[in-house]
């Protein structure tokens, strides 16, 4: 059977001391190393819904709805102006509909185009979707417009994240 290894004085001070300088030290750099990644990693404001409009002033033809976000960049900050178009379905539904042509990104109107009153209209290259937002095929768009995620609270539209479709 083998003795135990014996530690010097010496020895112990310089294990204790290197240990206590390493916990010391990492717990000067922590708060650094948060600050550094901690807006990198931070979870975007995923489920986050904004008031939009009184959910009365819904009605069955589009309407261009605005709102403001806080955004945070890293370590810039900031407010954005948000945009939908909205309508109530015939079932009663309430769709929200981004303004972004998904070709090269103008932004559409709704029957702005006198050829066709009944569909959305980018101006740029003459893209065309119809009323729930589908592109009209034969036309420079490849995808539909991005659809927002809606609730009604108290009488009030909130719109949250936007779905690609
Ligand atoms: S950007 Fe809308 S059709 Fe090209």
């Amino acid at each position: 059977m083998s003795e135990p290894k014996k530690v010097s004085r010496r020895q112990f001070l310089n294990y204790t001391l290197t240990g206590l300088g390493g916990f010391m030290a990492a717990g000067m750099m922590a708060p650094m190393v948060r600050f550094a990644i901690d807006p990198v990693f931070k979870p975007a404001a995923a489920g986050d819904f904004h008031s939009v409009a009184d959910v009365k002033e819904v009605t069955n033809e589009p309407q261009r709805f605005e709102w403001e976000v806080e955004q945070v960049d890293a370590w810039y900050e900031s407010t954005i102006q948000k945009t939908a178009w909205v309508y109530r379905k015939e079932d009663d539904e309430i769709i929200a509909l981004s303004p972004i042509c998904t070709h090269l990104g103008c932004t559409v109107d709704w029957a702005s185009n006198e050829e066709y009153p009944k569909q959305f209209f980018c101006p740029c290259h003459g893209g065309r979707y119809t009323k729930d937002g589908v592109n009209v095929p034969g036309t420079p768009p490849t995808a539909p417009l991005p659809v927002f995620e809606t609730k009604v609270e108290e009488g009030m539209l909130y719109l949250g994240e936007e779905i690609a479709r």
